[in-house]
């Protein structure tokens, strides 16, 4: 065994390692680029044949990382976007990036693990390395994986023939600061040998990996990390409402709270929570602990703030609209910003889409304009909102058509000094007009 892992390490250090990744999306995609960037060949697996065809072409379709990555990355001739699973039998090591949502029963949705694993197993080779990287409960990776894989028809068996890791991905799109490769990356195995091989194999790419002393150490170490955002920015978008009827600038309140130099991290208050991750991933805990028989009272409370938070918001539009004598019902709304956060492009859980969604009930009329989702797309990644819309241009005369303009996301290209001062109402849900002189008579904060 002690040279079979050797041999391993030794190959993984010479960079002679064939990595397949499977799942080309915001995860997937920039660790491909990392390991293209050291030189290993990548094989990037999806069933999505209109990624793999951009790829193909040299396009990138996720904003941040941009075509001239994608396109230098092709060029190397090391890297293959493929359909064919077949090729995973020429991998040294699968890492999985595939999604994680919640089922209409607000349950962990299992179904692309289990398919990737299932379109896997028939390829699987020994020494292979097997790593996840979707954010998921404790468990998932010896009690879903790990039977399906060693299903395969060889009889590979797993912590003997293959290695199996866990390593959550902590992407944070948008943000300049840090990027994969500086990001420090926690990694379990299900052996020793599988923890080292896996520490091994990231420390290629990051500068700082953590090895913990299980899968399921991993695995709970990333939902504690989205639960402690989820019931932070929960807590304060309940002192927000709080606030808002005390007569007392919540935001203020933060600034003032945040010259404490110990014991005190600000978080910020929005239109409720958006994302792939952190209005999801509690809810995966929530789902494993009952079968210890334990409430998670904490996650439960939060979720309802959160979306407590976004009603609010529509009832300011609704107040906000009556001091002008006007109704919500025939009202022209505009929203800006779609995307759940500043500066992105991605809009999955957008609380946006939730607004658009309520404020269209009571008999808004409403539009959105957002630089950088030009369309909301015919299947959207929200998988529960059904709407087809193009962004509208924003300028001085179109700002004025509308009633009143909703700032749910804060994106930095807006010149909110332009957008007070052309619409008739706004409400700013993002405090992105605190510092305007003019037109404060005009501006609600939600
Ligand atoms: N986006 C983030 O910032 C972020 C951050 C941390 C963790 N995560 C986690 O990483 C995982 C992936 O998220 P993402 O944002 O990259 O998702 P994504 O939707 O951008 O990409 C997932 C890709 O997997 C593909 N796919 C689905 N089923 C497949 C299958 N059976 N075989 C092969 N490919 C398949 C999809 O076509 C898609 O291209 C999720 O568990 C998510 O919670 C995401």
């Amino acid at each position: 065994m002690k040279n079979k892992i050797d041999q391993l390490k030794k190959k993984i250090i010479d960079h002679d390692f064939t990595i397949g990744v499977v799942g080309l999306g915001y995860v997937g995609l920039p660790l491909i680029v990392e390991f293209g960037k050291k030189g290993f060949r990548v094989i990037g697996f999806d069933i999505d044949q209109l990624k793999v065809d951009k790829l193909l072409a040299g396009e990138s379709y996720i904003e941040h990382i941009g075509s001239e990555l994608t396109t230098r990355l092709l060029n190397t001739g090391k890297f293959e976007p493929t359909v064919d699973f077949a090729k995973i039998a020429e991998v040294d090591a699968v890492i999985i990036c595939v999604p994680t949502p919640l089922n209409r029963y607000r349950e962990p949705e299992m179904k692309y693990i289990r398919d990737t694993c299932t379109s896997i197993k028939d390829y699987l080779q020994e020494n292979q390395i097997i790593a996840l990287e979707s954010t998921t409960y404790p468990g998932t990776t010896e009690e879903v994986m790990k039977p399906i894989l060693e299903q395969n028809p060889s009889g590979l068996k797993a912590d003997q023939d293959f290695y199996l890791v866990y390593s959550p991905e902590r992407e944070d799109p948008g943000n300049k600061n840090f990027s994969t490769s500086t990001i420090p990356k926690v990694v379990g195995g299900s052996t020793p040998e599988s923890l080292e091989l896996g520490n091994l194999l990231y420390s290629q790419i990051i500068e700082k990996t953590v090895p913990v002393s299980s899968l399921k150490t991993a695995e709970m170490t990333k939902l504690v990390e989205n639960i402690y955002r989820n019931i932070n920015i929960a807590l304060v978008n309940e002192l927000k409402m709080l606030a808002d009827r005390m007569d007392i600038n919540i935001w203020e309140v933060i600034k003032a709270a945040s010259t404490k130099p110990f014991g005190f991290h600000p978080f910020y208050p929005g239109p409720g929570l958006g994302g792939h991750c952190i209005p999801i991933d509690p809810f995966y805990l929530t789902w494993k602990a009952r079968e210890y028989n334990f409430p998670t009272r904490f996650i439960e409370l939060a979720g309802e703030i959160n979306a407590k938070v976004t009603e609010f918001v529509r009832d300011k539009v609704v107040e906000a609209l009556n001091s002008k004598e006007k109704s919500l019902k025939g009202a022209k709304i505009l929203i800006l910003g779609m995307a759940y956060k500043r500066d992105i492009d991605d809009l999955r859980e957008s609380p946006s889409l939730k607004l658009m969604e309520l404020l269209e009930k009571g008999g808004a009329k409403v539009e959105y304009n957002d630089p950088h989702i030009p369309q909301i797309p015919k299947v959207s990644p929200m998988r529960n909102y059904k709407f087809i819309r193009k962004s509208v241009p924003l300028s001085s005369a179109s700002l004025a058509k509308y009633d009143l303009a909703l700032i749910v996301t804060d994106h930095s290209s807006y010149d909110f000094e332009a957008i007070v001062e052309n619409s008739n109402l706004v409400v700013d849900t993002r405090n992105a007009t605190s510092q305007i002189k003019k037109g404060q008579e005009k501006i609600w904060t939600a």
